[in-house]
């Protein structure tokens, strides 16, 4: 079977889900619990799954927008000003009046490059009556986060309704109640191990095997951490990249995103999917030798 093509990008790729604020404390080594440890240094940075791969699609030439909720709050001033600096457009963001925008409280260390995320949200999530406000004239991509399962497939459907030839990708970070109802209509899955974890698989290939049965999608691909990422061309065989290690890592926070955003790049750029997995694997690689989500862009 031929790999599926999905070359679209001089169009914008609209992202929906959450953006966040991130109190990062990098410290020397993650602590034990009841301990009392210094931070050695603090970021407050704009996070959050979508927005931050959307962050690193725009520094690699695309035209992006991101739609989700914020609250009303200075953190989501925050937010809307530092996606504005990447010059991703925020203005279908909905505010939440007396809405707190969701945080999450990281701790970076500095010994491993692990990160240790508690999310606090208490923020209505973006539903399809507000998705039906934006229009999708002019979009070449849409990327949703698998959340929201029931409000997530009428906005589904509606893309494939309304530009039933533009590519949807969906991220599986963690299994929610309903979350299969989101597999039949986007073209790309983008799951990560831990979902496969809780969905009781420990090998990306049989994960990816059984993902490729109860969905539509021509691509399912899953990240793999240190090990890489794994993929499966509907029809295929999985194919396996290994890792990309830089020169030492040290911040792994958003690889994931990044992951994500690498895909959605080089499929929208026109490589076959195995390419467009391993290009994804050494951008993400690339950036966990770096703090934070800014790009070396060559
Ligand atoms: P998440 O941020 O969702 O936990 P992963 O940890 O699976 O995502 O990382 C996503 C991708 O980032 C991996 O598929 C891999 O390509 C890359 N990556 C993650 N951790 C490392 C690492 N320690 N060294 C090299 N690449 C990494
Ligand atoms: C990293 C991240 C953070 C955010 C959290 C939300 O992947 O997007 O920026 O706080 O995940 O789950």
């Amino acid at each position: 079977m031929p790999a599926p093509a999905f070359g679209a990008i001089a169009a914008q790729v609209l992202g929906v889900g959450i953006a966040t604020l991130d109190i990062i404390n990098e410290v020397a080594a993650y602590p034990g619990e009841d301990a009392e440890v210094r931070a050695l240094a603090q970021r407050r940075v704009r996070g959050g799954n979508v927005a931050n791969s959307l962050v690193v699609l725009a520094q690699l030439g695309h035209r992006c927008r991101w739609v989700g909720t914020l609250g009303d709050d200075p953190a989501a001033d925050l937010i809307l000003a530092d996606l504005a600096c990447y010059g991703v457009a925020t203005g279908d963001a909905v505010r939440i009046a007396g809405g707190a925008t969701p945080t999450s409280y990281i701790a970076l260390s500095r010994a491993t490059a692990s990160r240790t995320i508690v999310h606090f949200r208490d923020l209505p999530e973006l539903d399809a009556a507000a998705f039906a406000g934006c229009a999708l004239e002019g979009v070449g991509w849409v990327h949703f986060e698998g959340r929201h399962p029931p409000e997530t497939r009428r906005m589904i459907d509606r893309v494939r309704a309304e530009c039933p030839t533009v590519p949807v990708s969906l991220e599986l970070e963690k299994v929610r109640p309903g979350i299969e109802a989101l597999l039949d209509g986007p073209q790309v899955l983008l799951a990560s191990r831990a979902f496969a974890a809780a969905s009781g698989f420990t090998d990306p290939a049989a994960f990816l095997a059984d993902l490729a049965a109860r969905t539509s999608a021509s691509l399912c691909v899953v990240a793999w951490g240190e090990q890489g990422a794994s993929c499966l061309v509907r029809g295929g065989a999985v194919q396996q990249v290994p890792a990309h290690r830089p020169a030492r890592v040290v911040d792994t926070l958003g690889a994931g995103d990044v992951f994500n955003a690498g895909v959605i790049d080089a499929l929208a750029r026109g490589l076959a999917p195995a390419e467009a997995v391993a290009a994804a694997v050494r951008l993400a690689g690339e950036q966990c030798g770096r703090i934070g989500l800014t790009l070396e862009v060559e």
